[in-house]
């Protein structure tokens, strides 16, 4: 094939490749053993090349993620950040500055559910809910640009889920809904402001998933018999009868943050096994 033929396609030993790119991931660590979003997301950026600056609420939650890619042979700095709280990200992102140089990757990856209709829940719930999931997306992306616009550009992915875009009938979450609802806004207002100057801004809308999340909240919360009736019950609900895993939400931010999805901007990506499209028979 002439030489011409090739021009512009990807180099097969570069693809997917982060090398030199500095990733800051909020929400690295998992609630539980084995592998949530955020854990995932870190080291497979890492394994990609990413030198990833890796933040979380608990100490000992970003330590386990910083020492898995350690040992990989990757490069990370752990700091312990509440996502809520203005302050505490700007010293997480004028830390990842002085350790790293600056920041390329953004993955704003806090957020839970407190579950409950509008006249159910506590006006201070409702605040919790609106600071965990909408304002931990806000203050991430309020202090990385800065520094994003500063390398020229650069690529952010915030984190929503399915019930942003699906109301389920058995289990409301009005709180939840609405503020994973307004991270899509807020990722597409930033991708357009943002889109002349080289950064890209999208998200990612998992579905039901099995991460660590799955025991340590939600067991709880449904007042499941036990986590394996919950997790077959939550897998028969998706058309692939199988639940997603923090692998493949990984894969998906990794893709959006990569030079291969270049030109993709301002949209969404789910991850769901197809559940979104599905109509209850
Ligand atoms: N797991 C699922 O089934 C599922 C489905 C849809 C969407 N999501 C979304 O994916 C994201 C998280 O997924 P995960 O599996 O990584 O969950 P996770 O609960 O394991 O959270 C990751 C980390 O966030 C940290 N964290 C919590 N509050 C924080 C704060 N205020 N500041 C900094 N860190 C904080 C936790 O300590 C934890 O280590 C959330 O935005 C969630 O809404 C998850």
């Amino acid at each position: 094939m002439s030489a011409a033929k090739l021009d512009g396609a990807p180099d097969a030993n570069d693809f997917f490749r982060l090398d030199g790119k500095v990733a800051f991931v909020g929400g690295a660590g998992s609630v539980g053993p084995g592998w949530g979003n955020g854990k995932a997301t870190a080291v497979l950026l890492a394994r990609r090349g990413a030198k990833v600056f890796c933040t979380d609420i608990t100490a000992a939650a970003v330590e386990e993620t910083v020492e898995i890619i350690l040992s990989e042979g990757g490069t990370a700095q752990g700091f312990v950040m509440d996502a809520t709280d203005s302050k505490s990200v700007q010293d997480a992102v004028n830390t990842c500055v002085q350790v790293f140089g600056g920041i390329d990757i953004t993955v704003n990856n806090v957020g839970g559910s407190v579950p409950g209709g509008v006249t159910d829940l506590d006006e201070d719930v409702w605040d919790k809910q609106v600071a965990l999931n909408l304002s931990s997306a806000y203050l991430g992306c309020k202090y990385t640009i800065p520094q994003i616009l500063k390398r020229g550009g650069g690529a952010i992915v915030n984190l929503s889920s399915i019930v942003a875009i699906r109301m389920g009938e058995g289990r409301v979450h009005s709180a939840y809904t609405a503020t994973k609802s307004a991270v899509i806004a807020l990722s597409r207002s930033i991708a357009i402001e943002h889109a002349a100057k080289g950064l890209r801004c999208n998200t990612v809308i998992p579905g039901l998933l099995h991460t660590p999340l799955v025991e340590a909240r939600l067991l709880g919360q449904l007042g499941a018999a036990d986590a394996q009736t919950l997790i077959e019950k939550r897998n028969q609900q998706i058309p692939m009868k199988q639940a997603g895993t923090g692998w493949d939400v990984a894969n998906a931010v990794l893709y959006l943050v990569s030079k291969e999805a270049g030109h993709v901007t301002a949209t969404e990506l789910v991850v769901d096994g197809g559940l979104a499209a599905a109509m209850p028979s």
